[in-house]
C-alpha cells in the first residue's frame, strides 16, 4: 500500500521540470533556470533522458536514508523524481536481469560531488544486493577499501576539502544473480608531487596529518614521530587543520577500514613505517661542501635525522647518504659516479619521497585488490564505476604537467560520452533508416588527437624531448611544441609562428596554452620534462631495495643490481596513456550510465548558485546538446524481438505467440494499443520510442495485465485445483455413497428377510399345524373306524369263534361220542379175536424200544477217558439198576486197560515203583501223600556229571540207582551230619559231602530190614545182619525227605540182586543197634523248637527221642 502512496511519476509535484528533455522553451537561460530553481529547493538531480545531473549541494541532504533505499528500490527510472539511486537502480537491474556490463561514468570539475557520487552508487548497491553472511562481508570489504584509499590519495585543495589526487575505476564483481562477488580497483595517476610540495591553501594527503594527530604516543615514539605539523617540512602549514574534518578520527576509521578489508596489523605497522619515512624525508637538510676541484659538494646538514630515516626502514645511514651525495650513471658497461650539489641532493631526496610514497599508494591499492578480489572463477557480471579526477584550471595559469594528464583524462571521458551519446545515437537513427536532423556538437577528438597522436601529439613530443640526447630542458620541449604544434586551432603559444597570439599578454612565454572542451587552460612549461621522466637515481633504488624493511625492499624491485635495466623505463606520460587507452577501451564494452556533477560555485557553499560557473560547466560538458539530441531523437529503442517478447501480452493478436516477423507483430502490437503514431519509428531492426511516457504506459499497461495474467494463471490453476479435487471427492462420494448404500441395502435386505422368514415361518406353522390338525383329526377319525371295525370284528370273530367253539366241542363230542360208541362197538365185535397173546407181544415191543432208547441216549452222554472221572449218566429206569452199575465198570476198567496202554517201559517201572511205595506206606506212613505227586528221580546229585563228585563216581564202577545228600544221625547227641547216599545195584554207600570220600560201604545182601515211624518225618534206621562185617560198625540212623523213595528203592534194588525180601518195618518206637548198643529210637507227637521240622535229640543212653510236629 505504501508504495501506492508515494508519487508515481516524475511529472507529480514537480519543481522546474526534472527531465531537461521536457524543457520548454529549450535555451540556455532556461536551463540555467531550471537547475537553480531546483538547486534552490535542493533537488540536487535532474534528468536529461537517463543522464543524470548532480549538483554538489556542499551540505548533507536527508535523501540517502535506508526509506530512499526502499523506495527507489526495482522502480522505474522515470517513475520518481531525478536521484542517483534511480540511475543505481537502474544499472543494477539491467545487470542483474538483462545480464548486461555496466559502468557509471561519473565526470565533473574537480569538487563537484564525483567521489560522493560514486560512494552513493556503491552504497546503493550494497544496500539492494544480495544478503547473507558472506555476501555481506564482500559488500563490507568493498565499500571500506574507500576510507583506505581517500586516506592515502585524498587532499584537501583549493577547491575541495577531500579531493582525490588520483584516479580510481572499480569494477565489482556479481553472480549471475546479483549477489556481489568482489571487486578491482585501478587506479591511475597519483599527484605525487604534492608529497614535497603543496600549493598555498592545500595540503598533502590526509594520512600524514592523521598519523601526527591521530596515532597513540606510544605508536609516534616507535616511528620516531613527534605530533606538531610545523616540525615536518613537508607539511603545509597554513591549511593544517579543515573544518569539520576530525583527522584523528579519521584515523581510527582507516586503521579499523584497513582492519576489515584484511591488512594484518604488521602489514599496516610496515605502511605507516613507510609513510613516516617520506615525512622524515623532508626534514633532511643539505649543506655544501667545497671540493677540490671547486665543485660543490652536499652533505647531510643533520645526520640524526637521517639515522632515524635508517632505522624505520632498515637501512644502513652510509648507504642512504652515499645515494645523497653522488649520482652513477651506467652506459654500457661504463659506470661513472659524480657527486651531486646541493640542490641536486633536495631533488634526490624530494624524488626518493615521491616515489616512495606512490609505490607504497600502488602498493596499497594492489593490497586491496588481493583482498576483495573474486573468490571464483565462475562467470562475473560486471559494474564498473569510474571516479576520475574531475578537469582542473588554476586561475593563475598554475597549471603543470599533472593538470595536463588529468584534463587530458578528461577529455578523453568527454569524447567517450561523445562516442556513445551523441554520435553514435545519430549514426544509429541513420543506421536503422530513422528520419533524422543532424544535430551539430563539439566534438572533441580533435583535441584528443592534439595530445595523444603518436606522431606529434604533445605527449609524444614530450617523450621524444625526454628521450632525446643532449641538452633537453622544458624551454627546449616547448621550442619543439611551438613547431609542430602551431597550426593547430586548439593550440595557443606566444612563440609559435602563429602571429594571433604574439601580443597576447595573457600567454606569458613559458607557458602554452590548449583549447580543451571545458574550456582554455595555460599550461606553465617548467617541470614538464622531469615530470614526465619521474627519474629516480638508480643509486637510491639500490639504496632502498637493500633495506632490511621488506616492504620497502619489495617497493623497489628495480633496485636489484642483478636486474639492471639499462633502458629507459616508460615515461609518466607514456604510462598514462597507456592505461586511459586500457580504461576506455574497457568502457566501451560496457552499458554507460552518466552521472555529470556541476559544481554550483567556488566556495565549497551552500545555496550559492554561480550563474556563469554552472554556464560554464553545462556548457563544456555539452548538456545543452544533449538535450536537444535527446529531444529530437527517441528516448527509447529496443530490437524488436525482445519488444515484441516484453509486450506481446498486451495485444490480443500477439499473445500468447506470435507467428510472423518480430517487427510485424510490433507493429500490430503498436497499432493495437493505439499509440499515436508520432511517439514511435520502426529502424531496420529496432523500434524507437519518443517519449518516455509512451515507454512508462507500455510499462504501466504490461504491469497490469501481468497482474492480470498472473490472476488468470492464479484463477485457472485454482479452477483446475478445485475442480480436480471436486471430481475427486465427487469420485469419493460416489463410492462413498455406493459403499453405504450397498451396505444399507444389505442391511435392509436381511431384515427383510429374516422379516420373511418369520412370517413364512409363521405362516408355515400356521399351515403345518392346521394340516397337523387334519391329519391327527383324519387319523383320529381312520383310528376310531379302525377301533370301531376292530371292536366290530372282534365281536364279530368271537361270535364267530364262540359259535364254531361250539360247534367244534359239538363235532369233538359228536366224535367222541362216536369213538367210544365205536370202540365200545369194535370192542364188542373183536373182544372174542386178541385175548390170548396181544399182552406178550405189547410187552415185549415196548421192551425192545425203552432199551433201544436207553442205549442211544448213553451212547451220547458218555463220560470222558480219563480214568480218575467219577462221572456216569444217571440210571433211567429202575429196572435197569443193575445194567447201568456193569456197563459203568466195565467201561472203567476199559478206558482204565487204553490208558495203559499208553505207558512206555520206563514210565511203567517208575508206575511200578510209585505202586511199590504204595503197597509198602499206603495208610501206614503219613509222610506218603507228600510223595505221591513227586516223581522218582533217583540220581539228584548228577554224580557223573558234577565235576564235584568226578573222584566218588571214579570210585563207584557199576550203575548208580540212587543218589542223594542224608543226614546221618549221631548217636551220641541225636544231631545230623549230611552224606552223601549211593545206591548201587550191589550196595549201599554214604560218602563225605565235601570230599566225597566213602565212608561205608555196604553190600546189599548184608541188609536186613529198614524201620521207619507212622509220622510225617523222615528218620529211617537201615539195619545190617549181624555177623558181616558191615556189621561191626552197626545199624545206620538216616534222616531225609525222600524216604519213601530211598527206602523204596533200597527195598526193590535189594529184592532184584539178592531174591530177598528186606524187612519194612512201621512203628513208633524201635531199636537200633549201635555197634554193641541198642538204643531205642522213639517218636513223639509234639512241637519240637525249630516248628516244622522233626528234631532228634538224645535222652539218656539208651533213648533217642524224634519230636515230630503234629499234624
Ligand atoms: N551529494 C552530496 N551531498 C552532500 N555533500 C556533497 C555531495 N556531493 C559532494 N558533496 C560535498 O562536496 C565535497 C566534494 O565532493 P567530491 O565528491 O569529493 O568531489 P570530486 O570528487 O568531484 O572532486 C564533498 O566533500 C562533500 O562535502
Ligand atoms: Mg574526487
Amino acid at each position: 500500500m505504501s508504495k501506492m502512496e508515494v508519487k508515481t511519476s516524475l511529472l507529480d509535484n514537480m519543481i522546474g521540470v526534472g527531465d531537461m528533455v521536457l524543457l520548454e522553451p529549450l535555451a540556455e537561460e532556461s536551463f540555467l533556470e531550471n537547475l537553480k530553481k531546483r538547486f534552490d529547493h535542493n533537488e540536487i538531480y535532474t534528468y536529461i533522458g537517463s543522464v543524470v545531473i548532480s549538483m554538489n549541494p556542499y551540505r548533507s541532504l536527508p535523501i540517502y536514508s535506508p526509506e530512499k533505499v526502499e523506495e527507489y528500490r526495482n522502480r522505474n527510472f522515470y517513475e520518481l523524481s531525478p536521484h542517483i539511486f534511480a540511475l543505481a537502480d537502474e544499472a543494477y537491474r539491467s545487470l542483474r536481469d538483462q545480464d548486461k556490463d555496466q559502468c557509471i561514468l561519473i565526470t565533473g570539475e574537480s569538487g563537484a560531488g564525483k567521489t560522493e557520487a560514486s560512494k552513493l552508487v556503491m552504497s546503493y548497491v550494497a544496500a539492494v544486493c544480495g544478503k547473507g553472511a558472506e555476501v555481506n562481508q564482500v559488500k563490507e570489504q568493498l565499500l571500506q577499501s574507500n576510507p583506505v584509499l581517500e586516506a592515502f590519495g585524498n587532499a584537501k585543495t583549493m577547491r575541495n576539502d577531500n579531493s582525490s589526487r588520483f584516479g580510481k575505476y572499480m569494477d565489482i564483481e556479481f553472480d549471475f544473480k546479483g549477489d556481489p562477488l568482489g571487486g578491482v580497483i585501478s587506479n591511475y595517476l597519483l599527484e605525487k608531487s604534492r608529497v614535497v610540495k603543496q600549493p598555498r591553501g592545500e595540503r598533502n594527503f590526509h594520512i600524514f596529518y592523521q598519523l601526527l594527530s591521530g596515532a597513540p604516543d606510544d605508536m609516534l615514539k616507535k616511528l620516531n614521530l613527534e605530533r606538531d605539523f610545523s616540525k615536518y617540512n613537508y607539511l603545509s602549514l597554513d591549511s593544517a587543520t579543515v573544518n569539520g574534518v576530525d583527522d584523528a578520527a579519521n584515523f581510527r576509521t582507516v586503521r579499523n577500514a584497513m582492519q576489515i578489508v584484511g591488512f594484518m596489523d604488521d602489514e599496516t605497522q610496515s605502511v605507516l613505517e613507510v609513510v613516516s619515512a617520506v615525512l622524515k624525508l623532508g626534514n633532511i637538510e643539505f649543506k655544501p661542501e667545497s671540493r677540490v676541484n671547486g665543485l660543490d659538494e652536499s652533505r647531510v646538514k643533520d645526520k640524526n635525522e637521517l639515522k632515524e630515516i635508517c632505522e624505520l626502514i632498515g637501512i644502513e645511514q652510509a648507504v642512504l647518504e652515499r645515494a645523497f651525495s653522488f649520482r652513477t650513471v651506467e652506459a654500457k658497461q661504463e659506470k661513472v659516479s659524480t657527486t651531486l650539489n646541493v640542490a641536486q641532493a633536495y631533488y634526490a631526496r624530494d624524488a626518493l619521497a615521491k616515489n616512495l610514497y606512490s609505490r607504497l599508494f600502488s602498493w596499497l591499492v594492489n593490497r586491496i585488490n588481493e583482498s576483495i578480489k573474486a573468490q571464483t572463477k565462475t562467470r562475473k557480471k560486471v559494474m564498473g564505476v569510474l571516479d576520475i579526477y574531475g578537469f582542473e584550471i588554476f586561475e593563475n595559469g598554475d597549471n603543470s604537467f599533472e593538470q595536463f594528464i588529468i584534463n587530458y583524462c578528461n577529455e578523453k571521458l568527454q569524447q567517450i560520452f561523445i562516442e556513445l551519446t551523441l554520435r553514435e545515437e545519430q549514426e544509429e537513427y541513420i543506421r536503422e533508416g530513422i528520419e533524422w536532423t543532424h544535430i551539430d556538437y563539439f566534438n572533441n577528438a580533435i583535441i584528443c588527437d592534439l595530445i595523444e597522436n603518436n606522431t606529434n601529439g604533445i605527449l609524444a613530443m614530450l617523450d621524444e624531448e625526454c628521450l632525446r640526447p643532449g641538452t633537453v630542458s622544458d624551454e627546449t620541449f616547448l621550442e619543439k611544441l611551438n613547431q609542430i604544434c602551431a597550426g593547430h586551432e586548439h593550440f595557443e603559444s606566444r612563440m609559435s609562428k602563429n602571429s594571433k597570439f604574439l601580443n597576447d599578454h595573457t600567454l606569458p612565454h613559458n607557458c602554452f596554452r590548449i583549447q580543451h572542451y571545458a574550456g582554455k587552460v595555460l599550461y606553465r612549461v617548467e617541470g614538464f620534462v622531469d615530470k614526465n621522466n619521474d627519474l629516480l637515481y638508480r643509486d637510491l633504488s639500490q639504496a632502498m631495495w637493500k633495506a632490511s624493511h621488506s616492504l620497502v625492499k619489495s617497493l623497489f624491485p628495480d633496485g636489484n643490481p642483478t636486474k639492471i635495466n639499462l633502458k629507459r623505463p616508460p615515461t609518466a606520460g607514456f604510462q598514462f596513456k597507456a592505461s586511459v587507452a586500457t580504461l576506455m577501451k574497457n568502457l566501451l564494452t560496457k552499458n554507460p550510465n552518466y552521472i555529470r556533477c556541476i559544481k554550483p560555485n567556488d566556495k565549497k557553499a551552500t545555496h550559492i548558485f554561480t550563474d556563469s560557473l554552472v554556464c560554464h560547466q553545462v556548457r563544456y560538458l555539452g548538456l545543452m546538446e544533449n538535450v536537444r539530441v535527446r529531444r529530437a531523437g527517441y528516448a527509447f529503442r529496443q530490437t524488436y524481438e525482445p519488444c515484441l517478447e516484453r509486450y506481446k501480452m498486451l495485444c490480443k493478436q500477439t499473445w500468447p505467440h506470435w507467428r510472423g516477423p518480430a517487427r510485424e507483430g510490433v507493429e500490430v502490437l503498436l497499432k493495437d494499443l493505439q499509440i499515436p503514431r508520432e511517439e514511435y519509428s520502426y529502424g531496420r531492426s529496432k523500434i524507437f520510442i519518443r517519449n518516455p511516457r509512451t515507454l512508462f504506459h507500455l510499462e504501466d499497461q504490461r504491469k497490469q495485465r501481468l497482474q492480470d495474467l498472473a490472476t488468470l494463471i492464479q484463477k485457472i490453476y485454482r479452477g483446475w485445483k478445485c475442480r480436480t479435487r471436486f471430481l475427486l471427492m465427487k469420485r469419493s462420494q460416489v463410492t462413498v455413497a455406493a459403499w453405504y448404500r450397498r451396505y444399507a441395502q444389505q442391511k435392509k435386505y436381511q431384515r427383510i428377510k429374516s422379516s420373511a422368514i418369520v412370517v413364512q415361518s409363521y405362516i408355515r406353522g400356521w399351515k403345518s399345524r392346521k394340516i397337523l390338525r387334519e391329519l391327527k383329526y383324519q387319523k383320529r377319525c381312520t383310528e376310531a373306524v379302525t377301533t370301531i371295525a376292530a371292536y366290530w370284528h372282534g365281536t364279530q370273530a368271537r361270535r364267530e369263534l364262540k359259535r364254531l367253539k361250539e360247534e367244534a366241542r359239538r363235532k369233538h363230542a359228536v366224535a367222541v361220542i362216536w369213538a367210544y360208541w365205536l370202540g365200545l362197538k369194535v370192542r364188542r365185535d373183536y373182544r372174542k379175536f386178541f385175548r390170548a397173546n396181544a399182552g406178550k407181544k405189547i410187552y415185549e415191543f415196548t421192551i425192545q424200544r425203552i432199551m433201544q432208547k436207553y442205549f442211544l441216549e448213553l451212547k451220547n452222554k458218555m463220560p470222558s477217558m480219563s480214568p480218575i472221572d467219577k462221572t456216569w449218566p444217571a440210571r433211567p429206569y429202575l429196572f435197569l439198576e443193575a445194567t447201568h452199575t456193569e456197563l459203568r465198570r466195565i467201561f472203567h476198567l476199559w478206558r482204565c486197560k487204553k490208558y495203559r496202554d499208553q505207558f512206555t517201559e520206563q514210565k511203567k517201572a517208575i508206575y511200578d515203583e510209585k505202586l511199590e511205595a504204595s503197597e509198602m506206606f499206603k495208610d501206614k506212613k503219613a509222610l506218603y501223600p507228600s510223595s505221591v505227586g513227586q516223581p522218582f528221580q533217583g540220581d539228584y546229585l548228577e554224580i557223573s556229571k558234577n565235576p564235584k563228585y568226578q573222584k566218588l563216581s571214579t570210585l563207584v564202577e557199576e550203575k548208580i540207582i540212587l543218589a542223594d545228600i542224608v543226614n546221618k544221625i549221631n548217636r551220641a547227641n541225636g544231631k545230623g551230619a549230611p552224606r552223601i547216599f549211593l545206591l548201587t545195584k550191589n550196595s549201599f554207600l554214604l560218602a563225605d559231602q565235601k570230599s566225597g570220600q566213602i565212608k561205608s560201604s555196604v553190600p546189599l545182601s548184608d541188609l536186613t530190614s529198614a524201620s521207619m515211624s507212622a509220622q510225617t518225618d523222615g528218620f529211617f534206621a537201615v539195619r545190617v545182619k549181624e555177623g558181616t562185617p558191615a556189621a561191626a560198625k552197626g545199624d545206620f540212623l538216616l534222616s531225609s525227605d525222600r524216604l519213601i523213595e530211598i527206602v523204596t528203592k533200597l527195598y526193590r534194588t535189594c529184592l532184584s540182586s539178592t531174591k530177598e525180601k528186606i524187612n519194612i518195618e512201621i512203628s513208633d518206637e524201635f531199636l537200633v543197634q549201635f555197634k554193641q548198643d541198642k538204643v531205642c529210637v522213639k517218636f513223639v507227637q509234639g512241637s519240637p523248637k525249630n516248628g516244622s521240622v522233626a528234631a532228634c535229640k538224645r535222652k539218656n543212653n539208651r533213648l533217642l527221642e524224634v519230636a515230630v510236629p503234629s499234624p
